[in-house]
């Protein structure tokens, strides 16, 4: 009776098939409506235009300097770019986790950077790259970054003062990248076919190149220009209630940012861990899991990382080792108790892997059908430690992609530290474009 019930808790995180085609027709009218002028301000996936036309082709060349906010860590890089026969990109960087009193405090925090040493300003920008003024509004801070005043703010603006205020050196800021896009540029550095970026992490989104005649919100017609879909947000308008579990919906209520990326909080690194813990909570009170008892650890938000989740659910391990981890964790479990979890993380993370793959199936669909052939083959940039440390997540989600999108050869190529050196591609194309233009 007791497995009965636990069975048909997790069945409520099993989707069908039909129901993972149509998240995918799901996606795919939000991706239309995002697009489109009258509806873009309704879409839940705000399809934004980055100004980025073109992938690199190896004719860059360039030092730049490059912040890389992430989810997980604070990067500095000195991205060196050389063309031709020595055509390469060397880096050298440094990273620094990010603290919690930083990212939830002022805006002013997150912009000085603490302890960011000198050494790292010493970056150049080739003058001629400096473009007009240059602003980035922030929309909305995700990912449980809280810090007050920013919002709405242009960081762009916020970061130079930052630079001034530190009257140490002088430097401009010429280009604001999503983490997407970096991503799907440093591997198309690599593989010309990469048209798309993904990232499975922290958070969640995608960017990809669409047509200019597609992008109704901004004028032009010819060539392409990638996308930054901000697909974390698919669903805030109610359109994913139908497969919400209410642990989601617990997850979502005590999150910083109740009500927003609905999509992201079931298929992020994020949340995964938060949607297991309220499960446990739910099967502990129902007296299946740890004698009952509640512990104070189980009632203590983000235990879960996604590197104890990608550890809970390594083949490789026994189920002591599971035990010694949820031990660690400070929870005292029963070979049963181990059982359970390592299931529940299961079910949680092959709900994420395969949604993730039903978003990506929508955009490579869409990108199909922009080009009108029968088959589509094109690569896909990825990062993010859900997508680099999970043992199972990148293998459903391809397979799921397969499943979802037949008429399509989808590659995926691993890009390390993907935003800083994409930052800095970006900005080199932008140069060699402008230097052509003269
Ligand atoms: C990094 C990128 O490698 O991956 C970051 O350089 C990105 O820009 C990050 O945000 C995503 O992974 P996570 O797990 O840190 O959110
Ligand atoms: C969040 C952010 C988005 C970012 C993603 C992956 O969804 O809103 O901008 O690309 O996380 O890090």
């Amino acid at each position: 009776e007791q497995s009965r019930q636990i069975a048909q808790t997790l069945a409520e995180f099993q989707l069908t098939k039909a129901q993972l085609l149509e998240v995918k027709e799901r996606m795919r009218a939000e991706i239309q409506r995002g697009l489109s002028k009258e509806t873009h301000e309704l879409a839940s996936v705000k399809m934004l235009p980055t100004f980025v036309r073109r992938t690199p082709d190896g004719t860059e060349n360039g030092d730049f300097l490059a912040l890389d906010l992430g989810g997980t860590n604070f990067r500095v890089l000195l991205v060196k770019i050389r063309s031709g026969k020595r055509r390469s990109v060397e880096m050298h960087n440094k990273i620094y986790a990010i603290p919690l009193e930083v990212m939830q405090g002022t805006g002013e925090e997150v912009n000085d950077g603490g302890s960011v040493p000198q050494c790292w300003y010493d970056g150049i920008m080739p003058s001629h790259c400096v473009r007009p003024p240059l602003s980035g509004i922030l929309i909305k801070w995700t990912k449980g970054f809280k810090a007050t005043d920013c919002e709405g703010e242009d960081v762009v603006g916020l970061l130079r003062e930052g630079i001034k205020r530190r009257e140490e050196f002088d430097l401009d800021v010429v280009a604001v990248v999503n983490d997407t896009v970096g991503t799907m540029m440093t591997c198309a550095y690599e593989e010309p076919t990469c048209e798309i970026g993904l990232i499975a992490g922290t958070g969640s989104n995608a960017c990809y190149m669409e047509e200019m005649r597609n992008i109704e919100t901004i004028e032009g017609n010819e060539g392409r220009m990638c996308v930054n879909m901000e697909w974390g947000a698919f669903g805030d308008n109610g359109c994913l209630d139908d497969i919400r579990t209410k642990y989601d919906e617990a997850v979502d209520e005590l999150s910083f940012n109740a009500g927003k990326q609905k999509y992201e909080k079931m298929c992020s690194g994020m949340y995964l861990g938060e949607i297991v813990r309220n499960i446990l909570i739910d099967l502990t009170k129902r007296g299946f899991l740890f004698r009952g008892q509640i512990s104070e650890t189980l009632k203590t938000r983000g235990i879960f990382e996604t590197k104890f989740l990608s550890q809970i659910e390594s083949d490789r391990l026994a189920l002591l080792q599971v035990r010694s981890i949820l031990q660690h964790l400070g929870l005292d479990s029963t070979c049963d108790d181990s059982i359970i979890v390592k299931e529940v993380c299961g079910t949680v993370s092959l709900r994420a892997a395969q949604l993730c793959g039903a978003g990506m199936a929508a955009v490579v669909e869409k990108i199909r059908e922009n080009r009108g052939l029968d088959r589509l083959e094109i690569t896909v940039g990825v990062d993010g430690t859900l997508y680099k440390l999970h043992p199972h997540f990148s293998r459903i989600m391809h397979q799921t992609v397969k499943e979802l999108a037949p008429k399509c050869d989808v590659n995926f190529l691993l890009s390390e530290d993907g935003s800083g050196k994409g930052a800095a591609l970006i900005t080199a194309v932008g140069c060699r474009l402008r230097q052509q233009e003269q």
